[in-house]
């Protein structure tokens, strides 16, 4: 028997996105929050650098419209990107008023604005070096606070369930989730007349990212299955700076170091980034990336250097004291010379379709966050404009919904039948094809690529996935299972939009097609109606 649980709102995930998303509603709604692990874990815990947002008298929307632009290699919707633009400020006051504290100019009430890659006016708003943890713990400790939302930690979200998937006639729309209780490893159901998922994105489909594990790209994977649209999952972002260092598991050094003077230099000491952008170490991150990717492959090495070191250490240790403090623990001082440095995946530009109410193909079912593509990002996400689509989003998601009644009667859904299946006794096929994945996703799918590689990669998914439905099918589901299906199925919608990507743009580059067309078109993948479905879904529902 599942456990089966009744609220208006069933979101899954407490990031920047999901929290906002619950405060906006639960005044009006019951509210359910899953997440996967601890409350706390996800992207938005690490964030570093802040909140892209139009806030000085010297800046202006155009101007951020245009670096928006820029960015995204001219493929950015512009309507998302205006709108999330015009729509800031209210986002950041919002974040205000609940209470985030960010960084001011001294003793002044200004609060200090840095500025990053791509950017053309210092407006990125932060708490230090530590802007998530700031929004995270503001966000949860409010959510807590509110009578109208509850908490589940420790339940892994495996499907989205429509009345389609119970075959019940009318509209198709979402009307609740199936979860897995990692305590105890029960199956349960919660119903809600509205699902929002805001999981994040799935960089750990990468061998190297900056992510937290939580990353695998489950919100994708079960929109996709459900029967939502999916763009542009070619434009996974690798972040130019991550510590190296085996002990640091890819560590992220903000962007805003660069933004505040620091310079990237090969093994000899000398910096090259002029040489590939009149931006230098301002250019925007695939450039950086590419850059750092070229020297490394040329030279032969595995890292170049970061040096800040010029600064005074006390405005270092000022404004970077998580990253002072974490450099330090594994020996490296910023304030006395360079850090190693390497490229790793970190964002995913590309995501769940949806409209500016960041609704689905779905009726009732909304992605926002990382999961979601709203078309602002284009090619290329802008730094700390992530943050930013987060709040705007999830608040815009947040209106649209109260215009509905909540008081839609639940429909009755079936418990989880595992009737067909057995304890695994071969789990190693689990961990085998979960480093066999992301590795070569990072060897053929990665900063460069090739047709060659792509059409490899593509063999390998293609028989990854055929063995991981048939593990599904017979054994019983875990969290490494469940994660593995989605990663799997995260890998297939990247290599197939990467493949039919015939240019080069911002994060997509190919050896075979090194130049950008003049015209081009996001990649929207459709998934064939029956096509995505295993057995257990059919006979689950
Ligand atoms: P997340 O914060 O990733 O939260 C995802 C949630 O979904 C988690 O609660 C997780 O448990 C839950 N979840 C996932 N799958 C399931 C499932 N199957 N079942 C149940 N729960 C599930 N962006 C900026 O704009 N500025 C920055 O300075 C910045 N710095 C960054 C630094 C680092 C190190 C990283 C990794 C990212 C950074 N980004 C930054 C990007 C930004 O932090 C993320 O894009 C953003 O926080 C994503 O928020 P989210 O709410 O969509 O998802
Ligand atoms: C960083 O601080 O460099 C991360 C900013 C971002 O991902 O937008």
């Amino acid at each position: 028997m599942s456990r089966q649980y009744h609220h208006d709102i069933v979101i899954i995930g407490a990031g920047a996105a999901g929290l906002t998303l619950a405060l906006e509603l639960a005044d009006q709604y019951r509210v359910a929050i899953l997440t996967k692990a601890d409350i706390r874990e996800g992207s938005t815990l690490y964030a570093q650098g802040g909140v892209a947002a139009v806030l000085s008298e010297k800046d202006t929307i155009e101007s951020h419209i245009k670096d928006t632009i820029g960015a995204g290699v001219e493929l950015g919707n512009p309507d998302a990107i205006r709108f999330t633009v015009e729509n800031s400020k209210a986002s950041i006051d919002w974040l205000i008023d609940q209470g985030v504290p960010f960084t001011r100019y001294g003793e002044s009430d200004e609060y200090h604005l840095t500025k990053e890659g791509g950017h053309s006016h210092r407006r990125i708003i932060h708490s230090a070096d530590a802007t998530g943890l700031a929004i995270s713990k503001t966000l949860i400790k409010n959510a807590s606070n509110h009578p109208n939302i509850e908490f589940f930690p420790n339940r892994v979200a495996i499907d989205v369930i429509t009345t389609q998937k119970l075959g019940l006639g009318g509209q198709n729309r979402a009307v609740g989730m199936y979860a897995l209780n990692l305590d105890d490893d029960a199956t349960e159901v919660f119903h809600g007349n509205f699902v929002s998922l805001a999981c994040g994105g799935s960089s750990k489909v990468y061998l190297y990212t900056s992510n937290p594990d939580t990353a695998s790209g489950d919100g994708i994977a079960m929109a996709w299955r459900a029967g939502c649209r999916v763009a542009n999952m070619e434009f996974n972002q690798f972040h130019p700076t991550c510590l190296y260092d085996a002990k640091a598991k890819t560590f992220l050094i903000s962007e805003a170091v660069r933004g505040e003077g620091g310079k990237l230099l090969l093994p000899d000491g000398s910096p090259f980034m002029a040489k590939f952008d009149s931006r230098a170490e301002l250019a925007p991150r695939d450039i950086v990336a590419r850059a750092i990717d070229h020297e490394m492959k040329r030279l032969g090495v595995r890292h170049v250097w970061l040096d800040i070191s010029h600064k005074d250490s006390d405005f270092i240790r000022e404004h970077f004291p998580t990253l002072y403090k974490r450099c330090l623990e594994y020996g490296h001082d910023m304030t006395k010379g360079p850090i190693p440095v390497v490229p790793a995946a970190h964002y995913t530009c590309g995501g769940v379709v949806v409209d500016q109410h960041s609704l689905t193909d779905i009726s009732h079912l909304y992605a926002v966050g990382e999961t979601a593509y709203t078309g602002l990002h284009g090619a290329n996400r802008l730094a700390s404009n992530s943050l930013l689509e987060c709040i705007v989003f999830a608040r815009s998601a947040a209106k649209h919904i109260k215009q509905f009644n909540a008081d839609l009667t639940h429909v009755s859904i079936p418990d989880w039948d595992e009737s067909q299946v057995t304890d695994s006794d071969e789990d190693v096929v689990i961990t085998h094809n979960w480093q066999e994945l992301r590795r070569f996703m990072w060897d053929y799918v990665g900063i460069v690529r090739t047709n060659k590689r792509l059409l490899r990669a593509k063999h390998r998914v293609d028989l990854l996935q055929s063995e991981i439905h048939e593990f599904y099918a017979n054994y019983k589901i875990s969290n490494d299972l469940l994660e593995l299906r989605n990663l799997a199925q995260v890998a297939d919608l990247i290599i197939r939009s990467a493949m039919s990507r015939k240019e080069s743009r911002g994060l997509h580059f190919t050896l075979d097609y090194p130049n950008k067309l003049e015209q081009s078109q996001p990649t929207v993948l459709t998934p064939e109606k029956k096509g995505q479905e295993t057995k257990r879904e059919v006979s689950a529902v």
